[in-house]
């Protein structure tokens, strides 16, 4: 049973704001949007987050307030002898938040190396060993987070540094509206093409990034949400945290575009978009170092707050489950995902390391970053809703009951199947050769 309490809905709504507002709105967005044609793409990803992403985030929030437990304690509870799924949903945010953290530490360290005015671009980075200690830098800062608690930890960390990364985020889309390239930048982002819409493809990768931008369908919301007090409206707070995800990813979208069209850089880069394009327009344009600066930084402490989600449903689940204190509990963990983030840390760094002619950071993240994710959300409609319908969380869930009952399976069902041809279709060809 979970005593911590949230201090205030706006304490709740930061550190729901600070779960979802993270890597996945920056790096990963103008990553996903550049190479899916820009306006073409964000059609689909506002339909995959209201229609699909704000039901599902209601109900994990409803689950874990009706409850009050963590996430393996919730499945035994839907079903005795379901306790393996939530080890199975446990496990998954585990590994994402074994690389997720490797990114952040790249990203304190582009940071620092700016801060001190060295201009560090990714390649000569990646050729060294500061990646791994930056991984480690990043890891120990993020367990130091969680073990000093809900309030004390989460939530003060949130207060501080989510009204810093959208005054710095808006200081920057200021600055770009005033680039060359910022127009051709919003036609590129705001110009929807509904033909894309017969692109199933298109609806899959939006699936997938707006259940990873919103840090739904993880438990991770159905952890925050067992530390929430009844009177909060679910519905307001899911539309609060849905409206501010878009607007950071939006927004970081009207920085990095009007830098990448202004300076001649390719929209289409992928991953390498934040660390070598970016870097690349900041050593050339006016001001260059202060807006690499403010970058990175609001990058890095956004980063560290969803870290901190990640990790604080690993620490719920096995304090619950073992008896453990949060310190222990956090103290083990974070040692854990040293060992467990070792191999992406090191696939960045001197020795390469690689599985089948790809970096193991890449290999995970295209697994368990992209495919368990709707899998994990799948899991707790099925436990949940399918199994075993709490009234309380029917009664939360209201109106939007039905489109979670039938609508949402049906979604990451196809979702997943999309996905798995798209997979298992390269995975044939490796095995064949
Ligand atoms: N939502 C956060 C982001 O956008 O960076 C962190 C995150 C949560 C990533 C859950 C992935 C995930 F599955
Ligand atoms: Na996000």
């Amino acid at each position: 049973m979970i005593t911590e309490r949230w201090s205030s809905r706006l304490g709740f709504l930061l550190a729901a704001t600070g779960a979802a507002v993270g890597l996945g709105n920056i790096w990963r967005f103008s990553a996903v949007v550049g190479q899916n044609g820009g306006g073409a793409y964000l059609v689909p990803y506002l339909i995959a987050a209201f229609a699909c992403a704000v039901p599902l985030l209601v109900l994990e929030l409803a689950i874990g307030r009706h409850l009050r437990t963590d996430v393996i304690s919730a499945f035994e509870s839907a079903k005795s002898g379901y306790a393996p799924l939530g080890w199975l949903v446990v496990g998954g945010v585990f590994l994402i938040l074994s690389y997720y953290l490797v990114l952040a530490g790249w990203v304190l360290g582009f940071l620092f190396s700016w801060l001190v005015g060295s201009q560090v671009t990714f390649a000569p980075f990646t050729d060294g060993w500061l990646p791994v200690g930056y991984f480690v830098v990043v890891t120990v800062l993020t367990g130091g987070v969680v073990s000093l608690g809900v309030r004390g930890g989460i939530e003060r960390l949130a207060r501080i540094v989510m009204p810093t990364v959208f005054v710095v985020l808006a200081a920057l889309a200021l600055y770009a509206a005033t680039l060359p390239g910022w127009d051709r930048a919003a036609t590129f982002l705001f110009t929807p093409r509904f033909e894309a819409l017969a692109d199933l493809g298109l609806w899959s990768v939006a699936f997938g990034q707006a259940f990873f931008s919103l840090s739904v369908g993880q438990g991770i919301m159905l952890t925050y949400g067992s530390y929430l007090d009844e009177g909060t409206t679910l519905l307001r707070s899911a539309l609060v945290i849905t409206v501010a995800d878009i607007a950071a990813a939006v927004t970081a979208g009207l920085v990095i575009f009007p830098i990448v069209f202004s300076f001649g850089l390719e929209p289409t880069l992928g991953t390498e978009l934040a660390f070598t394009t970016l870097p690349a327009a900041f050593a050339t344009m006016p001001l260059g170092r202060v807006v690499a600066v403010a970058f990175f930084g609001l990058l890095f402490f956004a980063a560290l707050s969803s870290a901190v989600s990640l990790l604080e449903v690993g620490v719920a689940a096995t304090a619950n489950t073992t008896g453990y204190g949060r310190q222990r509990a956090t103290a083990l963990l974070t040692g854990g995902v040293l060992l467990a983030g070792l191999p992406s840390a090191l696939s960045y760094s001197p020795v390469d390391l690689a599985f089948a002619g790809r970096p193991v950071l890449d290999l995970v993240d295209e697994s368990v970053g992209t495919f368990a994710l709707p899998i994990s959300a799948l899991l707790i409609v099925y436990a949940f809703v399918w199994q075993h319908e709490f009234s309380r969380v029917q009664a939360d869930l209201g109106r939007l009951y039905p489109l979670v009952r039938y609508a949402l399976p049906a979604v990451l069902a196809i979702a997943t199947g999309a996905k798995a041809a798209g997979v298992a279709r390269p995975a044939w060809r490796l095995l064949v050769g």
